[in-house]
């Protein structure tokens, strides 16, 4: 793989919020997953599990958690959690790095579905209580972010990426 192919990648990720009948196969999803499987983590803890939603049932439930109706077109839904015990804390500062471990395996699971010509969205503005209600999250795990994933509708809106320029954000100590 060459940058190119990599920025191309990077670039072609967008916020997918309207997805087709079209349905995801089990493959598909697995392959994304094996992408979350693989990314790094503080200490290599991976303290993260992956729930696959696909039943009316649970489809429902995504739908009481995130009251907005473009989630409802998703074909699948995953549910990513976070073990805070589980995951590193810094010596200095007992800073849990549950978030950023978790953050780095969905953006693979983002990135991956892209790839494969699969529209994700991260959501994280959902009602957590609710989801860790209805689903039976136990104590142990936090509810991080839901994943609607799908192919995108035809009619999909693919906004221009508005990002801050480079010398906004980086400082070279040369300078
Ligand atoms: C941590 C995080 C949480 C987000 N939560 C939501 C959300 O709850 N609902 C939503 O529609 N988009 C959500 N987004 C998507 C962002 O709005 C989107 O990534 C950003 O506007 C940039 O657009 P792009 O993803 O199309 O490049 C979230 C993104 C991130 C990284």
């Amino acid at each position: 793989m060459t940058y190119t192919d990599f920025l191309e990648l990077v670039n072609s990720r967008y916020s997918c919020r309207n997805f087709s009948d079209k349905r995801l196969s089990k493959d598909t999803i697995g392959e994304i997953l094996e992408t979350a499987r693989l990314a790094p983590s503080a200490c290599n803890k991976q303290p993260w599990k992956f729930i696959v939603i696909t039943t009316k049932e649970n489809r429902d439930k995504i739908a009481q958690c995130y009251s907005r109706d473009w989630i409802k077109s998703a074909s699948a839904y995953i549910l990513a959690l976070g073990h805070n015990e589980e995951a590193w804390h810094r010596a200095d500062d007992n800073k849990d790095h549950t978030d950023v471990d978790l953050a780095i395996a969905i953006e693979h699971i983002c990135l991956a579905a892209t790839s494969l010509g699969v529209g994700s969205c991260w959501v994280c503005n959902f009602d957590v209580s609710k989801c860790k209600t209805l689903f039976g999250i136990g104590e142990r795990f936090e509810p991080i972010a839901i994943i609607p994933l799908g192919y995108p509708s035809d009619e999909t809106i693919i906004s221009e990426k508005k990002r801050k320029a480079i010398d906004e954000i980086v400082e070279w100590d040369t300078l």
